[in-house]
């Protein structure tokens, strides 16, 4: 299969006596097995998003939007009253902290609940088909800007850096960083990526990577600790990366590792890019100070593989992800057109979410 066909999440239909069941890519499993996850329970989807079975901001929203179906048909099944319904809805939408997707799909959805299970799954359905359009819109925008922004486009196809995985497997399908990277090849102006490895989990080496080779697109996989050289010698021409939250003023956090590559990026005088869909602008939210990082576990860093690298005296410090102040943001990608964020054009309620 075509990478870029893969859909991470979909939702699976009561059959005989087996309950219905959100079907996640596991993305821990990658990429030696591509095997799919069927989860019944909230309890099964709670573990699955902070385990990183799914993961990516707009792949937990759907999740999350999924799963205020998966929790009535648990509460149907085991007799649950409305508040514990209520109880077990609000346990996704709080599996994790940063993404602001996850929080505006289960809100999105929840009000169809009295309306019925029928009405809460084309919701869902609604967000994944919008996410899907909005990834191929991001798509040509991004490379639209990258096209005509950079200088050396002029004269050859270019070199992009991306962190993390923003692919289809963190999306509904086709990527947001990702997707302008698919677009800038499918136009033949792609000379190559830098993935970064992507620490503690290796989202970009295992998933990044594994998406890009599935299509032939040629990459490096590269450390973290390498993004920044490979920006100062000039070996990049721009970088490219998603979002979790972009504050009102800007401010985006990002897997961890993200805003040292956008200084780099200031210091090299190229383009850090980032693409975001308008459900990932959370206008309430003012700056990045106000954005709650994930803590995970510190073993995720102590350890490599199941096996203790650190000494036993060892503390681990692992925050999910980090803030890049909108100054560093040369442009933001949304499905609505670009806004340029460091030279002033700030997200706004017209821009966003007006038209
Ligand atoms: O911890 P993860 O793997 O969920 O972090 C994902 C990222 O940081 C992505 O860059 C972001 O969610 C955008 S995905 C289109």
């Amino acid at each position: 299969m075509n990478s870029q066909d893969l859909r991470a999440v979909t939702w699976t239909e009561a059959e005989g006596d087996s309950a219905p069941a959100l079907s996640l890519i596991d993305q821990t499993a990658l990429p030696h097995t591509l095997e799919r996850l069927a989860v019944t329970t909230v309890d099964g989807l709670v573990d699955a998003i902070v385990r990183l079975v799914v993961r990516g901001a707009p792949a937990i929203g759907a999740a999350g939007a999924y799963g205020v179906a998966l929790a009535m048909a648990q509460a149907g099944r085991e007799g649950w009253d409305r508040p514990r319904l209520d109880a077990e809805v609000a346990r996704i939408r709080e599996a994790r902290p940063t993404a602001v997707n996850l929080m505006v799909c289960v809100d999105r959805v929840r009000p169809y609940i009295d309306k019925g299970l029928a009405a809460v799954l084309a919701e869902a359905d609604a967000i994944v088909q919008e996410d899907l359009a909005a990834n191929h819109a991001m798509g040509a925008h991004g490379a639209d800007w990258l096209l005509n922004r950079v200088p050396a486009a002029a004269d050859r196809p270019l070199r992009i850096l991306t962190h993390c995985n923003t692919g289809a497997l963190a999306t509904a399908g086709w990527g947001t960083a990702l997707g302008v990277i698919r677009e800038l090849h499918a136009r033949g102006r792609l000379e190559t990526v830098y993935a970064d490895e992507t620490r503690p989990l290796l989202q970009g080496a295992r998933l990044t990577a594994w998406e890009l080779a599935q299509e032939g697109i040629p990459h490096y996989v590269q450390a973290d600790g390498a993004a920044a050289g490979t920006i100062l010698r000039g070996e990049v021409d721009a970088a490219i990366v998603g979002a979790d939250r972009v504050a009102a003023n800007g401010d985006t956090a990002n897997k961890v590792g993200t805003v040292g590559i956008a200084l780099a990026c200031a210091h090299a005088g190229i383009p850090f890019v980032v693409a975001a869909p308008t459900t990932t602008v959370d206008l309430a939210t003012a700056t990045g100070d106000d954005i709650h990082i994930e803590l995970r576990s510190g073993d995720e860093v102590l350890e490599w593989a199941g096996v203790r690298t650190a000494p036993a005296a060892s503390r681990g410090y692992n925050p999910a992800f980090d803030v890049t102040p909108g100054s560093l943001v040369s442009a933001l990608v949304t499905e609505r057109g670009v806004l340029e964020v460091a030279t002033g054009e700030l997200p706004g309620t017209s821009d966003l979410h007006g038209v």
